[in-house]
C-alpha cells in the first residue's frame, strides 16, 4: 500500500528471516556500550511510513550500576492490592526450583492482563530489572515519556511491566498498578546482561516464551522494550489487518521486505491462530537450531 521499492532476491529475504529467527530480533547496538552517554531510544513516528523506525541501545544497565539507591522512598507496596494477593517476594523466593505452575502465576497473570488490558484485550508489555528501576534511571523516564507524549496519557494505564527479579518487582509495586513477576529456574536477570552473552540469550528466550503465554491466553500485545521513549500514539500508524508488526532498524519502503532488519524492542502482536503458531514455533526454535543463538 506504500510506495516501495524494487523487491529484494530470494536469497537475502532468506537470509534476513532466518538470522531473525534464530536470533529472536534482538537489538544489536553494541558499539553504544562504550559511550557514557545515555542513548535514549527514540521512537520515531514517521507519516506515511508503515515501519515505525527505533534507535536503540542494547542493554545499556550497566549505566545505571551507580544510582543504586538501597532504601527507595517511592517503595510502597503493602498497600498495594498486588502484594497482598501474590504474597510478595514468593515469586523469586523459591528459585531455583520455581517455576510457574507451582507459584500459580498463569493465575496471577491473567489477573494482570485482565486488569490492565483495553476494551479488545489489547495489552502494553515491556521488561524491567533491578537495574532499570533504579530511581532516576529507564524505568523513570519510560513512564515519564507517556506522560508528556501526544495522546499517550491513557497508554499508560494499560502498560504491564514485567518484572525480572524482586527489586524490579517492588519497584514497580509502589509505582503502577499493573506489575507482574516473571520467574525463571535458576537464573537471576538483575544485573547486567551483555548483548550477546549466555545470560542475555536466556532473558531473550524466556521473553519469547513469556509472549507465547500472553497471546496464547488470548491477549494482543505491543512488546516495548522499556527505553523505548512513548512520546506518540503508535495505534495510529499500524496496519490494522497485521498479525505481526515490527520495528525495524533499516527501512526498504516496503511492509513486507524481509530485509527491513526488524528489531525485536518494539512489536504488535494480535493474538489469533497464526501468531500463536508462529510464537510457538519461534521458541521451539531455540532446540530445534542449537548452537545457532
Ligand atoms: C502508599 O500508597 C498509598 C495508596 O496508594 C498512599 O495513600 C500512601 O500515601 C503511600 N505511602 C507512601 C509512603 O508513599
Ligand atoms: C507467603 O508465603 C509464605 C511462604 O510460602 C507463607 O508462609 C505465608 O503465609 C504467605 N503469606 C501470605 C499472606 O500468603
Ligand atoms: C512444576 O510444577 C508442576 C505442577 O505443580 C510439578 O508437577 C513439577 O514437578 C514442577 N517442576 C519443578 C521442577 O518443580
Ligand atoms: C498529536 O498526534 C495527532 C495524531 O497523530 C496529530 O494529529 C497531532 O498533530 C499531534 N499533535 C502534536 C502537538 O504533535
Ligand atoms: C515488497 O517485498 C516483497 C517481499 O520481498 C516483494 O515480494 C514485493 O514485490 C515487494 N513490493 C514492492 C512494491 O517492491
Ligand atoms: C484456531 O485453532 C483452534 C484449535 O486448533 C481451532 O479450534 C479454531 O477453529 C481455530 N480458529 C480459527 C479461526 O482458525
Amino acid at each position: 500500500m506504500k510506495s516501495g521499492e524494487e523487491g529484494s532476491n530470494g536469497k537475502a529475504t532468506t537470509t534476513a528471516a532466518e538470522n531473525f529467527l534464530e536470533y529472536g530480533g534482538y537489538h544489536h547496538h553494541g558499539r553504544h556500550f562504550s559511550t557514557v552517554v545515555l542513548q535514549i531510544t527514540v521512537l520515531f513516528v514517521v507519516v506515511g511510513f508503515s515501519c515505525l523506525v527505533l534507535y536503540h541501545t542494547a542493554y545499556p544497565t550497566q549505566f545505571f550500576q551507580s544510582f543504586y539507591n538501597p532504601n527507595p522512598t517511592s517503595e510502597n507496596s503493602t498497600t498495594h492490592d498486588d502484594a497482598m494477593q501474590s504474597n510478595f517476594s514468593s515469586p523469586f523466593q523459591d528459585s531455583p526450583s520455581a517455576n510457574l505452575s507451582s507459584l500459580g502465576n498463569e493465575n496471577n497473570l491473567e489477573r494482570v492482563l485482565n486488569k490492565a488490558a483495553m476494551k479488545d484485550k489489547t495489552v502494553i508489555i515491556t521488561t524491567l530489572n533491578a537495574a532499570w528501576t533504579e530511581p532516576n534511571s529507564i524505568f523513570d523516564l519510560f513512564v515519564e515519556s507517556f506522560r508528556i507524549g501526544n495522546q499517550t496519557q491513557d497508554l499508560l494505564n494499560h502498560v504491564v511491566f514485567v518484572a525480572l527479579d524482586e527489586k524490579a518487582y517492588s519497584r514497580c509495586l509502589g509505582l503502577h498498578p499493573h506489575c507482574y513477576a516473571l520467574s525463571t529456574d535458576g537464573i537471576d536477570f538483575s544485573g547486567e546482561a551483555f548483548f550477546m552473552s549466555e545470560d542475555y540469550l536466556k532473558m531473550m528466550w524466556r521473553r519469547i516464551d513469556f509472549l507465547r503465554v500472553v497471546l496464547e491466553m488470548g491477549y494482543n500485545f505491543i512488546f516495548s522494550d522499556a527505553d523505548v521513549m512513548w512520546l506518540r500514539n503508535p495505534f495510529h500508524q499500524f496496519h490494522s489487518d497485521g498479525d505481526f508488526q515490527i520495528a525495524c532498524d533499516h527501512y526498504w519502503y516496503n511492509y513486507t521486505d524481509l530485509d527491513n532488519s526488524p528489531n525485536g524492542g518494539f512489536n504488535y502482536v494480535k493474538s489469533n491462530n497464526k501468531t500463536k503458531q508462529f510464537y510457538r514455533f519461534w521458541y521451539e526454535s531455540k532446540d530445534k537450531f542449537p548452537g545457532k543463538a
